[in-house]
């Protein structure tokens, strides 16, 4: 099939949805690629990149439309766009279906399929082609370089010999996608970071990457499963809200940087940044508001301007950060299409299998086949962030924590004794053979005696001590080769199997460890 990208038509857009190396991996899947003419000129990529990708040029857009099987394009389509549909034709594309009624019904009537990349179900299989959560990302991390281009003063506190200067303090309102990159950027800068989210489920997260997570003194008794919500927060109640703009009011006046990322799908965006807020924050502070396309979480944000209010706070509200950093959104969006065609292209032979039995294209798909396919059914699968509230705990008399502790004892005490008795018998079972030599019964003995103690103490290990454990077992499992290999070279052929079938099982152990501590070190390293 040919896949084909035209040059994006909105004004001011600058990404592109295939870059020269994602052309290289879709035509590993059988496809031909086709791109119009200057089409990743903004984003950076030449024709001249295109072509060495083994990518066709297309001189104009409608000829590219008219030659593609599949079109991948970055932004809603415009009315010209959609009229060059075709019968049996593949559009993958942001969409916005919930708004957009009558071209769902002009590509339905046409019997052309469109797959809307931000209908990508939030699972965890569906990651690599969520393109919502990668253009967030990266939305997160430029608000922080805008507002620190917009700030007057470092992020990181020094002393020079000038003078002392402060670190800024920034606040982050909504840890999703973008609040989270928001608060690597803000703290990997030096700023002394806070984040609130209303899923207390977040604040883990918000803390381990250096930013301090702003608790409200607030018992919420309606706390939504996350899985009734597909992930996302649900609305919170009238008091919650009290007692978040309480504690944003109190902040204020000390908050150097504000970044607003809080939002729940479908939803206008709540107001979260109210005026009096705003007019309280010091000279030369910057609010930048993400939610801006959806009305804004601060009262004073204007869609797509950058305005100063009278006591000099900037109050950014562009609704076009990915497209500011185009080559590395047009990369990550690319990335997410070629995604969504490996699993469009099961066999890798260059054919769309269009298969709405799978979560991910059924979730993606809006219309197929003559038939508008929107709204989805829920997925199958539960939603990544979906975790169920964590039960609390009854608070326990002394007396039913005594019979508790008795009860745990008395249940491991009846474990130890009857893996002990396991032990016993076969030792005597072993021991009852007649010619067994003593020497084989003596190491028989410290084997089993091994077996018993290695049990208990690892069973007994908690999670959060995993890797130390591993470090154990692979010296254990070094003591176990250095045996085997002098073992090795005996005169019997059980002996030498044994000692070969011990280096092998040691030796997994060692190098399983070796490679999963590498996998885990990699998830942290930076480049
Ligand atoms: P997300 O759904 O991952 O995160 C939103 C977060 O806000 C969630 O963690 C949610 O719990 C939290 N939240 C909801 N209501 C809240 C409240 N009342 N108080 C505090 N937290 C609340 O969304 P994602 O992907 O991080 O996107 C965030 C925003 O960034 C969205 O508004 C999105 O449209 C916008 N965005 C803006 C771009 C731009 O160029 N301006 C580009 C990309 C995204």
């Amino acid at each position: 099939m040919k896949i084909g990208t035209p040059k994006e038509v909105l004004e001011g857009e600058r990404r592109v949805a295939m870059t020269p190396d994602s052309a290289l991996q879709l035509q590993k899947l059988g496809h031909e690629c086709a791109i119009e003419s200057g089409a990743g000129e903004a984003a950076g990529f030449t024709d001249a990149a295109y072509k060495e990708a083994g990518v066709e040029i297309i001189k104009s857009a409608a000829a590219l439309w008219k030659a593609s099987d599949v079109v991948a394009k970055v932004r809603i389509p415009t009315d010209t766009e959609i009229k060059r549909l075709t019968k049996g034709q593949t559009l993958i594309t942001y969409f916005n279906p919930s708004e957009n009624e009558e071209q769902l019904k002009i590509a339905a009537d046409k019997g052309s399929t469109v797959v809307a990349m931000e209908m990508v179900p939030r699972i965890s299989r569906a990651q690599k082609m969520d393109a919502l959560s990668s253009m967030a990302n990266i939305a997160g991390y430029r608000a922080v370089i805008e507002a620190s281009n917009n700030f007057g003063r470092f992020f990181t506190g020094q002393v020079t010999a000038a003078g002392k200067v402060p670190p800024a303090k920034v606040l982050v309102v909504g840890a999703g996608v973008a609040g989270l990159a928001a608060i690597g950027a803000s703290t990997s800068l030096g700023a002394i970071t806070y984040a609130f989210d209303v899923r207390p489920e977040v604040a883990e997260q918000i803390e381990s990457m250096g930013a301090e997570f702003v608790f409200l003194d607030f018992e919420d008794t309606d706390v939504k499963d996350g899985a009734e919500t597909g992930g996302y927060a649900a609305p919170s109640s009238p008091e919650f809200q009290e007692k978040q703009l309480e504690k944003f009011r109190e902040m204020a006046p000390d908050m150097d940087i504000v970044i607003t990322t809080a939002l729940i799908p479908g939803r206008p965006a709540p107001k979260l940044w109210t005026k009096d807020m705003v007019e309280s924050m010091k000279n030369g502070s910057v609010i930048v508001d993400l939610a801006a396309e959806r009305g804004g979480n601060c009262e004073l944000t204007q869609k797509d301007e950058r305005i100063v209010t009278d006591n000099g706070v900037i109050i950014i509200g562009y609704t076009d950060f990915p497209s500011r950093m185009a080559q590395q959104s047009s990369s990550l969006y690319a990335t997410n299409i070629r995604h969504m065609l490996t699993d469009l292209t099961p066999e890798k032979d260059g054919k769309i299998v269009h298969d709405m039995e799978d979560d991910v294209i059924r979730g993606a798909t809006v219309t197929h086949e003559g038939e508008v396919t929107y709204p989805p059914p829920k997925p199958k699968v539960q939603a990544i962030a979906a975790q169920k509230p964590k039960e609390k705990k009854k608070e326990l008399t002394p007396e039913e924590k005594k019979a508790q502790e008795l009860a745990a004892f008395k249940k491991q005490t009846r474990n130890q004794v009857t893996l002990l008795a396991i032990g016993a018998a076969l030792v005597l079972g072993v021991g009852a053979i007649p010619n067994m030599p003593a020497s084989f019964m003596q190491h028989f003995i410290v084997f089993v005696l091994s077996v018993f103690i290695g049990f208990q103490v690892i069973w007994g290990v908690a999670h959060s001590l995993h890797t130390p454990l591993m470090a154990v077992t692979n010296a254990i499992s070094s003591i176990i080769i250095l045996g085997a290999l002098i073992q090795m070279g005996s005169s019997s052929l059980l002996v030498t199997i044994l000692a070969a079938l011990s280096v092998f099982m040691a030796a997994i152990n060692i190098f399983g460890g070796f490679l999963v501590t590498r996998r885990m070190l990699a998830m942290f390293q930076k480049s």
